[in-house]
């Protein structure tokens, strides 16, 4: 049976360090499907479906990966997918406690689906959506960061091109 993993997120937008993740995971499992949450209660930078089209353009060359987009709960999510693993980037000692409490919950919610940490490459360690959309505003240089399609996304919302 093929082993389909989950890598969730809101990817708001996909950074270097995202794509890192979803590219190791998916030289482990026979597919990976990042999935965009679809978070109502968040005012994001990109609508959903803003971020499925740059996702879907930044790993058009990875065979084994997908990308949608869910609401409510992950485990339902994961379920209905039929995947047996969720997949997670951990950077620094402060994801730590979150990602425990969230992989503890799915857990208990269903004991068949795994939760999977990767450490981040140490050179990403510091990078977040968060950073690099407030490193956008000030029209700062995030070419390093984010991948190109992305950074051209950033510069429109900002009026800049
Ligand atoms: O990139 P993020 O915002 O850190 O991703 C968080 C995400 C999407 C993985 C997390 O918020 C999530 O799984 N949300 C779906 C709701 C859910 O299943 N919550 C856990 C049980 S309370």
């Amino acid at each position: 049976m093929s082993k389909i993993a989950i890598c969730p997120g809101s990817f708001d937008p996909i950074t270097v360090g995202h794509l890192d993740i979803v590219t190791r995971g998916a030289k482990v499992f026979d597919k990976v499907i990042i999935a965009v949450l679809n978070n109502r209660s968040k005012q994001p930078l990109f609508s959903v479906e803003e971020r499925v089209h740059l996702i879907k353009e930044t790993t058009s060359h990875l065979s084994n990966v997908g990308v949608d987009s869910f609401d409510g709960l992950l485990i339902e999510y994961a379920r209905q997918k039929k995947a047996s693993a969720i997949i997670k980037g951990l950077r620094a000692v402060s994801d730590f406690e979150y990602e425990l409490q969230m992989a503890s919950i799915n857990r208990k919610l269903d004991e068949e689906i795994e939760t999977f940490f990767m450490m981040t490459n140490h050179h990403y360690s510091y990078l977040s959506s968060s950073i690099v959309k407030e490193l956008a505003k000030y029209d700062a240089d995030v070419s390093d960061l984010v991948p190109q399609n992305v950074q051209r996304a950033l510069q429109e919302k900002h009026g800049r091109i």
